[in-house]
């Protein structure tokens, strides 16, 4: 689609609402998929959404490259099919399958902005802007968390949607320094016109080992000292699916949003009521689902598979994420040496030959199969296992979950990180975490609510060897925007 042909045939105007009324007409969603690059695409939003997710958001998408390049348009987005030869494929948005969906843009100019979301509103419920990437490359192009210096460039970047476009703007932003610091941050996006305020709980420079755990208190602060109306979106610390409730409960937020979990366990958000099965899928269930959907999505329902030219599987982004997906699903398969051969057919397979993908599903039903004969499950084993849950919130263990079924990765802190020689401290960071210490030891920084997410981090030993197992086996993708 050129931006002149979009231009030609817009779609009838919708009203356009604002703040919780807008979140209220897409049905006030409290579960929701996070937006990740190349993670967060068609394929991966409809499994999500099976297993109880209320909404989603796009990956993010450079808004002048989106607005500019249509290659780039054409690789991020699948509009709506113009003729019946393609109506049995699912596209982004569609109206059945994908909705509530948010597309985010990251952006520093207002004018690309506006050009790539008046392309993207047509498929979309809201725009969202990325205002929380902390990456190299975020650095390099000045935008996500590089912007959070120039307040004026973002209420610009976020009131010139929320003038110009027929659908609300919402933003994601990381928390500052300091509770008094992140509000005024926050209070500025809303004035701006941000219709939801998605907050991840960690500052710019928790990153890759550095990650730690999201701060729920800045949440809770957020909620407290802002307007009783405004939509909040939770985001960080989330393993299991009591967490969802645990997060609503601590921080006071309208919905949870949740990305890397998401990723390990897609059932992340079935409800705490749900059995152990429902809660801890069988991998290769959830593995064959989850190839059937990305067939569907790719060939259309019903059509046969057919091998791509491997430049072609670049515009099909349900296809060219499917390996990253799948050495994330099976992570803890991976863990166990007997299975490696399965690893090996994951590494050699290519999107564009779909059927080695199946190979490789087959494979994975017959590992577990044997091994389910061998130790067959009991409820008594899951009731075990589930009484280990303990507490709620990030204060719940690492649960001993079988290796055939989904789970979260649970990563190391940054103490680890350093225990590990993984991360080295530069002079500031010693400096940082010498002022950290301080102040979370200071009683007079006490609140008097000791909310889950800063219980643990007081006591980062709470979490254990079976991090150090699990990341031993970690995806050397991990990235946490
Ligand atoms: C693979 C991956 C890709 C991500 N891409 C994006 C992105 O495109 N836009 C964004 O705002 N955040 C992105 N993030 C950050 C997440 O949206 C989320 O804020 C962060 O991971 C913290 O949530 P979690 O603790 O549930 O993982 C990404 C995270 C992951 C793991």
């Amino acid at each position: 689609m050129t931006m002149t042909a979009a231009a030609a045939a817009p779609p009838p105007k919708r009203q356009k609402l604002h703040g919780r009324a807008f979140y209220e007409s897409i049905g006030s969603p409290k579960r929701i998929v996070a937006p990740m690059v190349d993670a967060s695409e068609l394929a991966w939003r409809i499994l999500s959404r099976k297993y109880n997710a209320d909404a989603a958001y796009s990956p993010m998408f450079h808004a002048r490259l989106f607005a500019e390049t249509e290659p780039y348009r054409r690789q991020s987005l699948r509009s709506a099919p113009t003729s019946d030869v393609e109506s049995s494929q699912a596209y982004d948005g569609e109206h059945k399958s994908d909705r509530p969906f948010l597309i985010q843009f990251c952006a520093n100019d207002p004018q690309h902005l506006l050009a790539a979301a008046k392309i993207a509103q047509h498929h979309c419920d809201a725009v969202d802007l990325n205002l929380g990437c902390p990456q190299g490359i975020a650095k390099k192009g000045h935008y996500g968390a590089f912007l959070q210096e120039q307040p004026d460039l973002i209420y610009k970047l976020i009131n010139t949607l929320h003038k110009e476009l027929d659908v609300p703007v919402t933003a994601k932003i990381r928390i500052l320094d300091t509770e008094e610091k992140t509000l005024a941050y926050a209070k500025m996006v809303l004035d701006a016109g941000a219709s939801i305020l998605t907050v991840h709980g960690r500052r710019r420079e928790q990153k890759s080992h550095n990650t730690g755990l999201a701060d729920w208190t800045y949440i809770r602060y957020l909620r407290k000292n802002l307007p009783a109306d405004t939509v909040i979106f939770a985001n960080g610390n989330i393993l299991y699916n009591t967490d969802v409730e645990a997060c609503l409960d601590a921080t006071g937020a309208d919905g949870v949003m949740c990305a890397e979990t998401n990723l390990y366990n897609p059932a992340v958000f079935v409800p705490v009521t749900a059995s152990f099965e429902e809660r801890f899928p069988r991998v290769d269930v959830m593995c064959r689902q989850y190839l059937q959907i990305v067939q569907d999505v790719t060939f259309g329902v019903g059509n046969p598979i057919t091998e791509l030219p491997k430049e072609q599987v670049r515009e099909h982004p349900s296809l060219s994420s499917i390996k990253s997906h799948l050495f994330r699903l099976l992570h803890a398969v991976f863990t166990k040496k007997e299975n490696h051969f399965i690893r090996n057919m994951l590494a050699k397979a290519h999107g564009s030959k779909f059927e080695e993908l199946l190979k490789m599903a087959i494979e994975l039903e017959r590992v577990v199969e044997e091994q389910l004969k061998l130790t067959p499950e009991t409820p008594e084993q899951w009731e075990e296992i589930m009484k280990e849950a303990g507490g709620s919130g990030a204060d719940a263990k690492v649960l001993p979950i079988p290796w055939w079924r989904c789970q979260p990765y649970v990563r190391p802190t940054p103490q680890q990180a350093y225990e590990n020689g993984a991360m080295q401290k530069s002079k500031k960071q010693l400096k940082d975490s010498k002022r950290e210490l301080d102040t979370e030891f200071n009683p007079s920084s006490n609140t008097g609510e000791e909310l889950p997410a800063k219980r643990q981090k007081l006591n980062p030993s709470t979490e254990n060897t079976k991090q150090v197992d699990q990341v031993a086996n970690a995806d050397p993708n991990l990235q946490s925007n």
